[in-house]
């Protein structure tokens, strides 16, 4: 196989940070490359270098053998290399079209339109993507948006397609057909360059994995030539995975109850309807279902995020549905990919800021009416050693962190407010094996020590380690209840599919 692609040595740093160190790899035409590395390694930042939105302190890229320079993103799609964001780059009130008209060189004018129309509708019938054209992009849910994001791509018919984390915003659906995609872009000629965290699709999907520590690319191996333990291993050396044991819920005390409880969306639309739920005090609650049956209604309602239409939230026997209280009662946490903004992080802010935010105007942070920097400051190296967080220089604002690590961030903040209940919504989307473990103990540690965890995830073997119970969610409502000692994946599957009802 030929190389399209080659990175020699390059290393990129920023003020206080060796983001890439040196970084070694090579690409071949028709393959697709896994980059695999903790949260930290440096993979969205060689991203950037190779799309041309970083320049490298040092180091060479050969396209075909020779010396390229990426000065902009232009540059790099001029030479047919592009990327699919992790943040999407659409302008919302546009249609699909337009968005993807954006993308093309100059403007288009009337003829031109129509051809583009006929070759972006050869891409989508190529592919059996069913797309409206000319629905508005915010209409669209965060998996469709992101096949425009590819789409934009193949119109201009890239030769390297590098996507960072794809699927962290895929259901396991979506996910199956865009690996359907990618596997026939490589059957014809394409290569493309894959970030994930998820051991189970990068097994699946790669020929080869480059994997990455500390901004170093360890080595290049072919499939056939690793299995997952040996990838783990490779990515995570002598760093030591947390152990923890499950003390079993006791059904004692009744944490919380919901009762009815009905929210609608923008559109109007029910996403959660007649809603029921009963969580234990110390109990784990896993809550099973495609993403977009209403889980995220379910803890933005639950943390105040949203306001419910109808219904009520019981604490203790209390009706806490509109109370002030309840925010001092149920944390939230939730993925960042989606949810950055919502979740409350102040990405200008400093890491130390951020995880202070809730509780700033506590007396540990002030001095009469100062803050007490040098409190603040005890308590972010505090949490940053506690949760592992790749936090940069001192001061460092939190934008600057890799994707993991500003999740790790609101992790720590949440929890620190020792809430009674925690609605952790896709906690450990984006976090690497080691700290996904991490966030399993902190969830278990919690348990122990009473706090009751609505745990939403897709992730069924993640529901199936740790959830005491597992309910089922399936357009707003809850279709089933399952015991995780005695249920299978199929099971699970079935009733997330809206099929049957247990
Ligand atoms: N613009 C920036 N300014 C300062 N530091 C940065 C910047 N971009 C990245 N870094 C730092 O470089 C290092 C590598 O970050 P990068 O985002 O490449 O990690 P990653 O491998 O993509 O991790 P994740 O799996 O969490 O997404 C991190 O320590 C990060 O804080
Ligand atoms: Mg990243």
């Amino acid at each position: 196989m030929s190389n399209l692609l080659q990175i020699k040595n390059i290393r990129k740093t920023f003020p206080g940070v060796v983001a890439l160190d040196t970084i070694s790899l090579s690409i071949a035409r028709g393959e697709i490359h896994t980059l695999l590395g903790e949260n930290g390694a440096g993979k969205s930042t060689l991203m950037n270098v190779l799309t041309g939105l970083y320049r490298p302190d040092r180091g060479e890229i050969l396209l075909d053998g020779v010396s390229i320079q990426l000065n902009s993103p232009r540059d790099s799609l001029a030479m047919g290399i592009g990327m699919v964001h992790q943040h999407f780059m659409l302008v919302s009130a546009h249609t699909v079209f337009e968005n993807i008209l954006l993308a093309l060189e100059g403007v288009p004018n009337f003829y031109s339109r129509r051809t583009y129309r006929q070759k972006v509708q050869k891409v989508l019938d190529a592919f059996e993507l069913d797309l409206d054209l000319d629905s508005p992009v915010w209409k669209l849910s965060i998996g469709a948006q992101q096949w425009i994001e590819l789409i934009k791509l193949l119109v201009r018919d890239c030769r390297l397609l590098i996507l960072d984390e794809p699927t962290a915003v895929l259901t396991p659906q979506e996910s199956a057909r865009l690996f359907q995609v990618l596997t026939r872009l490589r059957d014809q000629g394409k290569s493309i360059l894959f970030i994930s965290h998820k051991m189970r699709e990068v097994m699946e999907i790669s020929d080869r994995v480059t994997v990455l520590k500390k901004g170093r690319s360890l080595v290049s191996l072919s499939r056939g030539e690793y299995d997952e333990s040996r990838l783990a291993s490779l990515m995570i050396g002598e760093d030591q995975i947390p152990m923890w044991i499950k003390p079993a819920c006791k059904y004692e005390q009744l944490a919380l109850e919901i009762k009815n409880l009905s929210a609608r969306n923008d559109r109007g639309l029910a996403d959660l309807d007649n809603f029921n739920m009963k969580l234990y005090r110390g109990q784990i609650l896993g809550v099973a279902g495609v993403a977009g049956n209403g889980q995220k209604a379910l803890a933005e309602v639950l943390t105040g995020l949203k306001e419910a239409s109808s219904g009520r939230i019981l604490a203790e026997g209390r009706d806490i549905t509109n109370s002030t209280a309840r925010s001092s009662y149920i944390a939230g946490i939730a993925h960042i990919p989606e949810d950055r903004k919502s979740i409350g992080i102040a990405p200008d802010m400093t890491v130390g800021d951020n995880l202070i935010m809730k509780n700033f105007a506590s007396r540990a942070f002030r001095r009469w009416i100062f803050q007490d920097r040098a409190a603040i400051r005890r308590n972010a190296s505090a949490k940053i050693n506690e949760f592992a967080i790749k936090a940069g220089p001192d001061g460092n604002p939190v934008r600057y962190l890799s994707g993991g690590n500003i999740q790790k961030v609101i992790i720590a903040r949440e929890l620190s407010e020792k809430p009674a209940v925690l609605v952790a919504l896709y906690p450990t989307r984006g976090l690497d094996i080691g700290s996904a473990e991490y966030v399993h103990k902190v969830i278990i540690d919690g348990a122990n020590q009473g706090m009751s965890t609505i745990l939403i995830s897709e992730d069924l073997d993640e529901l199936l380690k740790l959830s005491d119970q597992i309910v089922v969610m399936f357009r707003g409502r809850l279709v089933g209840c399952v015991d995780p000692q005695a249920t299978t994946r199929e099971e699970i599957g079935l009733l997330m599919s809206g099929e049957v009802q247990s």
